[in-house]
């Protein structure tokens, strides 16, 4: 099958559908499918497109992309203080990153949505016995028995449930008051506040405090400048259960396109990113802004060809690559991607995944992945594109705002042997609070660089 027929949102249903459970159940995946499509749209069409045109602005140069959040979200660990505080150090991150770069950031949580997951093997062998593996709550159930691994349709409106109100609180605190920027001080959490990491971002923020009272000493003050009080805060997610995508896609009536209402921004995994494939497919003909992981294995022609179907107009803002090589890959194998997709004139949003190639078996068995590694994929991606004289745009990270033990490292040193006193990931290792703000550090200083190179080549150019 091509891309190119009429698109419906149930087009897919003809191509290649990975990574999608088989339900005992038709008629009850059925009927859940029909009702889910009555359910009100967690977000408005309009929205999105802001996310579009923000995301413009970065694909620009003039913007960074934060995307970061849980793996997997989980009914588990679902609870308020887990929702305030993977926002809060995405503030933090985000106040570190605009003031480092001085250019407007745009934060996108991998929140709200994020529950079905692909698996390397469709199933899963423990003591002898082999089940399906676990494919997200959204899907089934970790527990390792037959009931706890059967596909259940009804965990999709529960998973709904959870979306819309994880949403309610995000769109709460970005708006009523928590985010204002004169509350940067309070998004220092007390074990990242004794940190180095948790010093270096107080110094910043008694720096933003100074400048907040010079400037309202100017007459410039969250009445007058509304901006300060808040924050524009997205929602996006991996669009993998593609039953579920569809019930939430719905036709604006402004505009008569269709959204997928279940988030912002979707994206497609490497995993399902093939010429032929149902996500491919399925995405193509929302208007959202949308993303594609890129991992090692992308050929530039395969590369090209996809855009051209995802992207066909070439419009700003809607495509998003979020590179994935691994530490010791990406000098390698990213070059001649962004090379070839700035040859051929392409706009697009280049940002950085750290977390998916880098991911190892620690002697005790735990999957985890070392912080200087993420920090290594980091620095990499920043020097192709200081290289190629592109811009690096983003950031897609696996983290939390709990002191979870998932990635060795960093600062306060989690060992291999530390990793069992608080794992808690329902699927890949995250960043814990104080990982994410050292990286936010990075970042900022790698943004820095690239725009003291843009300005010196700039001076270079006028001078000639
Ligand atoms: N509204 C601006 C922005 O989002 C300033 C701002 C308000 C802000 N609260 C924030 C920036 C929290 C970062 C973090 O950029
Ligand atoms: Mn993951």
């Amino acid at each position: 099958m091509t891309h190119s027929g009429t698109w419906t949102p149930g087009s897919w249903r003809d191509f290649k559908a990975l990574h999608i459970p088989e339900y005992r159940d038709t008629a009850a995946l059925a009927e859940t499918e029909q009702m889910l499509g009555t359910y009100p749209p967690l977000v408005f069409a309009g929205e999105a497109r802001r996310l579009r045109a923000d995301l413009a602005g970065v694909a620009a140069g003039k913007g960074f992309l934060l995307q970061g959040g849980d793996c997997a979200e989980s009914f588990k660990e679902f609870h308020p203080n887990n929702i305030r505080d993977t926002f809060r150090v995405l503030l933090q991150m985000a106040v570190i990153l605009t003031f480092g770069s001085q250019m407007p950031v745009v934060k996108v949580g991998r929140m709200a949505g994020q529950f079905a997951k692909p698996r390397s093997s469709d199933v899963e062998e423990q003591a002898g016995v082999t089940l399906p593996s676990y494919r997200g709550d959204i899907i089934n159930d970790m527990t390792f028995d037959e009931a706890g691994r059967e596909p259940d349709p009804a965990r999709m409106q529960k998973a709904y449930m959870q979306a819309a109100s994880t949403l309610n609180l995000l769109r709460a605190l970005a708006q009523g008051g928590y985010a204002n920027l004169h509350q940067v001080h309070k998004w220092n959490l007390d074990f990242v506040g004794a940190s180095d990491a948790g010093a270096k971002y107080e110094a910043i923020a008694v720096r933003i405090g100074e400048a907040l009272a010079f400037m309202e000493a100017c007459g410039v003050n969250p009445d007058s400048v509304p901006q300060l009080n808040g924050t524009a805060f997205y929602t996006s997610h991996e669009a993998l259960l593609l039953g579920y995508e569809q019930a939430m896609t719905r036709q604006d009536s402004l505009t008569g396109e269709w959204y997928d209402t279940s988030a912002h921004l979707l994206w497609i995994g490497d995993r399902t990113r093939f010429p032929g494939s149902a996500h491919v497919e399925f995405l193509r003909g929302v208007n959202n802004p949308i993303a594609m992981k890129a991992g090692p294995s992308l050929e530039p022609d395969d590369l090209i060809r996809m855009i051209d179907v995802l992207n066909p107009r070439n419009e700003p803002g809607r495509l998003t690559l979020i590179a994935r090589f691994g530490h010791d890959k990406v000098e390698g194998g990213l070059p001649r991607l962004v090379r070839r997709v700035k040859q051929e004139g392409r706009h697009v949003v280049w940002s950085c995944d750290p977390m998916h190639g880098n991911t190892i078996k620690a002697a005790s068995g735990f999957k985890t992945r070392p912080f200087e590694r993420i920090l290594a994929e980091v620095r990499g991606f920043f020097a192709v594109h200081r290289a190629e004289g592109t811009h690096a745009g983003g950031i897609h990270a696996e983290m939390t705002g709990q002191n979870v033990t998932e990635c060795t490292g960093g600062a306060a040193a989690v060992t291999d042997e530390g990793l069992a006193a608080r794992y808690h990931t329902h699927c890949d290792p995250r960043l814990n609070a104080s990982q994410s703000i050292e990286l936010a550090f990075l970042l900022a200083e790698s943004i820095r660089e690239e725009m003291e190179k843009d300005a010196a080549a700039q001076g270079t150019a006028a001078a000639a």
